[in-house]
């Protein structure tokens, strides 16, 4: 995917380079080469499996020269985000991408019946196969116009903890049923191996912050997660009881904790930019057809991530 030079990609710890006027730094175990500052744009939700929103893409404008951000729910499973990567492929300089609940969804449709981490494994490869990057690469320092930024695409799920408190933990799929707002994530969404989704999504967290953790401290960061990481940001007026399938209160401060520049997120289709700390939360989604306004044209949808600038270290 990287236009101007070769993109390497090895095992964490290794080297991801992006060769245009070579710049480096060593962070956390991992040697980074980044070029020509970029623009970063970003978004979510194109949910590929409605018609109109897939006649759509094709409009979606190139930025040869930027960075491009899809922050999950592009469509449900490995077979249509293939075909996204392909009708975009050239049109930015570098994909990044991050799983909704969509892409993680088992359809019976689906010839390969995976389930859980090993559909998530295959959905990785899936994105590598196109140059594009995934929560399972070394995240890359890049030279944003802003200045160097660590740009950081998360998987971390949910486990129901965005709930009022006089809800217990497990009454909170019936306490949303009697709204008719539990999530289809119920029955299509596994956790395999993990015991529950819960499960899963505390095992991501720790991992994650590990690794966030071993860069250092005051590189600016671009978090990028389906979720809101924060439970005051997932305010659904429409849905109050969809709460519980939008996040972990074990995301609560990571923004300050890992000194977040910009927070990049979807999932609620209720598009956005929220400042908290003097950090921008943008929620980017397109959302389904009768979302958006299509006489606009997707690319009035396309959002360009906001980075603060008072967080953003020297240029190098
Ligand atoms: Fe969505
Ligand atoms: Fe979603």
């Amino acid at each position: 995917m990287a236009r101007e030079g070769p993109c390497q990609r090895a095992a964490f710890g290794g080297v991801i380079e992006f060769r245009l006027r070579e710049t480096r730094i060593v962070a956390g175990g991992c040697q980074l080469i980044y070029g020509n500052p970029m623009r970063l744009w970003a978004i979510s939700d194109l949910h590929l499996s409605h018609p109109r929103n897939r006649e759509a893409l094709d409009d979606l404008p190139a930025h040869p020269n930027d960075w491009l951000i899809l922050a999950g729910d592009i469509s449900d499973g490995p077979k249509r985000l293939e075909g996204c990567f392909r009708r975009l492929a050239g049109k930015f300089r570098q994909i990044v991408w991050i799983p909704g609940n969509h892409e993680l969804w088992s359809l019976p449709r689906d010839p390969d019946g995976l389930r859980g981490v090993a559909l998530y494994q295959r959905l990785v490869e899936v994105a590598r196969g196109h140059g594009v990057l995934t929560p399972e690469d070394p995240y890359p320092i890049v030279e944003h116009q802003a200045g160097p930024v660590l740009i950081a695409p998360l998987f971390l799920l949910y486990d129901y903890s965005f709930r009022p408190d006089q809800v217990p933990f497990d009454q909170v799929v019936q306490w949303a049923t009697e709204a008719n707002s539990a999530s289809a994530d119920e029955s299509l969404l596994h956790p395999d191996p993990f015991a529950d989704r819960p499960a899963w999504c505390a095992a991501r967290c720790q991992e994650t912050a590990a690794r966030l953790a071993a860069y250092p401290e005051d590189l600016p960061k671009v978090l990028i997660n389906h979720y809101p990481l924060e439970e005051r940001l997932a305010v659904l007026p429409r849905v109050p009881r969809f709460t519980p399938w939008c996040g972990t209160r074990l995301t609560h401060g990571w923004h300050r904790r890992f000194n977040a520049c910009a927070v990049v997120y979807g999932h609620l289709h209720i598009r956005g930019t929220r400042w908290l700390d003097g950090v921008p939360f943008q929620e980017v989604s397109l959302g389904y057809p009768d979302q958006w306004n299509q006489g606009l044209g997707i690319g009035a949808y396309l959002r360009e991530v906001t980075v603060a600038a008072s967080r953003s270290a020297p240029v190098i």
